[in-house]
């Protein structure tokens, strides 16, 4: 109920974005895609940050991708990490439509193979693809993230599913351990300030010293 209130506060996000969240909700084979308070966030803290290279893992259809650029400053630009084929094609046809064909760049691959090539450094890491992977993708992040630059990972709180074992469904409990992993690894790590924010399917936004 709170949630639903505090989702209808989120303002829409303009006309081809709002489709887009429309058409994802529907379309079986699409994954799901940033929820709205997380949307927001994420939005707020790139105002802040105002960062010139933004890595995001896992673009599904390009959703989140378009709303980053969307809030970057100009000279900004993006590259975004996808294994899946059908979402990266699907993906590519947006960012064009959006007319952001210049400014993000989509890679696809299996993010843990494109992140030990991948180099460069970027001021900012959106991590939204497989929650159990998170724990394998963080020593390349943690290279290719610039001092000060922000990681801002989502879907830490795996549907409550951390902080309840009851919740736990039997096939999912790799993932979860491997997310606490994850976790633990980011509120302790010595080069990390990382917070927990328990909204949307939970948020940890991390600086690197
Ligand atoms: C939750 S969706 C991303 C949603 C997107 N960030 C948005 O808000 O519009 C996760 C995506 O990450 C991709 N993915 C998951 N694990 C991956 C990996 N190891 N390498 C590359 N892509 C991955 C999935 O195929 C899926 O399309």
């Amino acid at each position: 109920m709170e949630q639903e209130y505090l989702d209808s506060l989120v303002p829409q996000k303009g006309e081809f974005l709002t489709e887009l969240r429309r058409v994802s909700a529907l379309e079986e084979s699409y994954a799901p895609i940033v929820q709205k308070q997380t949307e927001q966030l994420l939005i707020t803290m790139l105002r802040l940050k105002k960062p010139r290279r933004v890595l995001e893992i896992g673009t599904a259809v390009g959703y989140s991708a378009i709303l980053m650029a969307d809030n970057l400053p100009e000279e900004s630009s993006i590259i975004t990490v996808e294994r899946y084929k059908k979402h990266a094609d699907i993906a590519v046809d947006n960012i064009f439509k959006a007319g952001y064909e210049g400014k993000i760049r989509l890679i696809e691959g299996e993010a843990a193979e494109v992140l030990h090539w991948l180099d460069g450094t970027f001021d900012f890491v959106f991590l939204d693809a497989a929650k159990g992977q998170y724990i394998e993708f963080l020593p390349d992040i943690l290279r290719l993230l610039e001092n000060g630059g922000v990681l801002f990972s989502d879907n830490i709180l795996f549907k409550g599913m951390l902080e309840d074992e009851d919740k736990v469904i039997r096939r999912k409990i790799t993932i979860v351990k491997r997310l606490k992993m994850y976790l633990e690894e980011i509120m302790s790590n010595e080069n990390l300030t990382t917070s927990i924010i328990p909204i949307g399917d939970g948020v940890a936004i991390s600086v690197k010293k």
